[in-house]
């Protein structure tokens, strides 16, 4: 039995960064997202009688991401499961900040759960999601999503439909490599050594109840305030970490200096930087032709690419 699943990135305004429980991978503090809908990634899952499992990701053999994709197949599946082929397409670059893990492992459980032929509910299959890669149990809800944590584990929800509130984005490209630090790593980092982190994760629910109000309210200017706040924050606690963690390159300064420019104008945007140097503005529909343009015309910044909200994670195909 195979099956294929798509699911989009989503983009964190209030981040997750710090773990409470290494080994559950369960979130420090909660967070706040939008799920995209034009970049994405279809997971087949095919179980049978192969010596071990294997995974293709864009037509070539990953050994890197093989361990990880195990471990949540075990989750889904049960430890006892056949071997699996893992297919993975993605269409945008892996690996460098644009959360291609969420979208990776919101569509491996949905593939994984239909391919095995059971039928866990999605709170479920949003945990084992959230276990592989906390960000990735966001990219099963559309739209605005929340997540929330507690030492029992994870709950995330819609706070508004993809299509009720227009907000587009454009992520700048300033690098298509993969970063050199993996965000559980940099995490660790900043919780071992950050000076910042405590203050961090204290200022978490004032951040989580501003923008959750935002939104409910379609107030754009105030998520535009509190989101980039949360963003620099996370930052600053990166840049506090030893040794420090730094994303950032001109190019990512130049696409901020430029949003800034754009705000000057009153063009309704916002930036938001996750753990890559990319810069992702989030803007009004009717600002996004303007946004894009400004941004493509920014030194270092190499393509950019446009998506409005989209659905969470679903079944695309299955046989
Ligand atoms: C900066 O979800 O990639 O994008 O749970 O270790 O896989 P793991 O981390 P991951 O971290 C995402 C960090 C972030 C902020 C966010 O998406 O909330």
């Amino acid at each position: 039995m195979q099956a294929t699943a798509q699911a989009q990135p989503n983009i964190a305004l209030i981040k997750y960064w710090g773990k409470r429980d290494i080994a559950r991978n369960l979130p420090a503090a909660g967070s706040i997202s939008i799920t995209l809908d034009s970049l994405w990634t279809r997971m087949t899952v095919e179980f049978g009688d192969y010596s071990g499992d294997k995974l293709e990701v864009n037509g070539s053999e990953s050994i890197d991401m093989l361990p990880r994709v195990s471990s949540c197949l075990n989750d889904v599946a049960g430890l006892d499961r056949p071997a699996a082929m893992v297919r993975s397409d993605c269409n945008f670059p892996i690996a460098a900040g644009l959360a291609s893990s969420a979208s990776a492992f919101a569509a491996l459980v949905i593939a994984a759960d239909k391919a095995a032929m059971f039928s866990n509910d999605r709170s479920t299959l949003t945990g084992f999601a959230g276990k592989a890669s906390g960000s990735a149990a966001r990219s099963m809800f559309e739209g605005f999503a929340e997540l929330s944590v507690d030492d029992d584990g994870i709950d995330v929800h819609t706070l508004v439909p993809a299509g009720d509130w227009r907000l587009e984005v454009v992520v700048a490209v300033t690098e298509s490599n993969a970063k050199p630090v993996t965000s559980g790593e940099a995490m660790q980092r900043c919780m071992e050594g950050s000076p910042f982190y405590r203050s961090w994760i204290d200022g978490q629910p004032a951040d989580l109840g501003e923008a959750r109000d935002a939104i409910l309210s379609r107030d754009f200017a105030k998520l535009a305030a509190v989101s980039e706040h949360n963003c620099l924050k996370m930052h600053a606690v990166m840049w506090g970490a030893r040794p420090a963690v730094v994303f950032w390159n001109q190019a990512t300064l130049a696409a901020m200096q430029t949003i800034r420019q754009l705000q000057d104008d009153e063009i309704p945007v916002f930036f938001t930087i996750d753990a890559g140097p990319q810069l992702k503005a989030i803007c009004l529909a009717e600002a996004t032709d303007s946004v894009r343009a400004a941004l493509d015309q920014t030194d270092g910044v190499l393509r950019t690419m446009r998506s409005s909200l989209g659905k969470g994670a679903r079944l695309v195909e299955d046989s």
